[in-house]
């Protein structure tokens, strides 16, 4: 069934890099009626001010983006906000969401809430099974607590309310509006900083941590925002086909890994970077391998577009463009 292009949609985190994606993606889909507040406009942890929102716009549909999100230093130094925040954002969204009679509500995970040890490719039923990373343990609880909100208000209330409140956990995102910071920035745009910088300057090698051997999964963010509008818009018989009612995520993943090194080596030649990348193999490598299972996504008819090497081309002429760049 087709959804109206007047339909009243809330993306909260609407700045950030998934949320300004689902509002590019909407915009281009033809959705003509959709609401935003900034942070300093509405702080999403404030019960009140979410509360009052809702019912003053009474939106149909939300995607829920807005998260405090963070590499593994800020995690460590800050469990209690990243833990909080995040638990604060989700409760009061999905629940004023309610209250204000949304009957459809998407929300963003992360592949964090998987195992430390979880067989890769990982599934959606490797949830709950094993102990999490440490380092992001507070941000991951937080998230799978996101989860069990839209599971349980789906139990108490989907048929008397005709509420659906649907899941996605998304891979390693990047792409335009990405984190640039030197010490707190993913691997795609830390790599791509330090290749633009090593062109800059001439030097004649970049020098990355680790063997460059682990394998890791990419999916440019305007893919992420397609998989997201796929989702909210699925026929609800064919997402429960799939889904069971305590087990409702579903993976979205590119559905192939790389090498860290080819990654190195096709940002630096994306970038133009002519010199050396040596691989510092005394420093640490992280998990071997962390992949996604993205098959059920597959059979619901949804996959990545965007290769790794147009992606990254659009994301470095978007770093180009930024005054500051973090
Ligand atoms: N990026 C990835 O690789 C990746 C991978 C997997 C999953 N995800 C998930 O995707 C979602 C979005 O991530 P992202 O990369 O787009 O993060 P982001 O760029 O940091 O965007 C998050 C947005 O949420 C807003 N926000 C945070 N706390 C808020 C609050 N209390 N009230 C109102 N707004 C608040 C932020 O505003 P301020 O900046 O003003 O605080 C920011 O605009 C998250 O749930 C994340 O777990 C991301």
């Amino acid at each position: 069934m087709s959804i109206s292009k007047n339909t009243k949609i809330y993306v909260a985190g609407h700045r950030g890099m998934v949320g300004s994606a689902i509002v590019r993606q909407l915009l281009a889909k033809g959705f003509n009626n959709i609401v935003t507040r900034t942070h300093a406009e509405l702080d999403l942890c404030n019960q009140q001010a979410v509360s009052d929102f809702f019912l003053q716009e009474k939106p149909e549909q939300v995607y829920l983006a807005a998260a405090k999100v963070g590499g593994i230093h800020a995690n460590n130094t800050y469990p209690a906000e990243f833990i909080y925040q995040n638990l604060m954002v989700e409760a009061n969204v999905i629940h004023q969401a309610f209250n204000a009679s949304v009957r459809k509500l998407l929300f963003l995970g992360s592949s964090c809430i998987y195992p430390k040890m979880a067989a890769q490719p990982m599934t959606e039923d490797a949830l709950l099974t094993g102990k999490l990373e440490a380092t992001n343990e507070p941000y991951a609880v937080a998230k799978i607590a996101g989860i069990k909100l839209c599971e349980s208000y789906n139990r108490q209330y989907g048929l008397s309310h005709d509420i659906d409140y649907r899941s996605v956990m998304p891979t390693n995102l990047y792409g335009p509006g990405d984190n640039y910071h030197p010490e707190n920035s993913h691997v795609i745009p830390a790599l791509i900083r330090r290749f633009h910088e090593a062109k800059e300057k001439n030097s004649p090698e970049v020098i990355i941590w680790g063997t460059g051997t682990p394998m890791r999964e990419f999916l440019y963010v305007d893919d992420m925002a397609a998989a997201s509008v796929f989702i909210m818009e699925l026929d609800k018989s064919i997402y429960d086909q799939y889904t069971e009612p305590m087990q409702s995520h579903i993976n979205v993943g590119f559905g192939a890994d790389i090498r860290i090194k080819e990654l190195a080596e096709i940002i630096g030649k994306v970038i133009g970077y002519r010199g050396r990348i040596t691989f510092d193999s005394s420093k640490p490598d992280g998990t071997p391998k962390k992949l996604m299972n993205s098959e059920r996504l597959k059979q619901m008819g949804w996959c990545a577009r965007v290769n790794l090497v147009d992606g990254l081309t659009i994301t470095y002429q978007d770093f180009l463009k930024q005054p500051n760049r973090y």
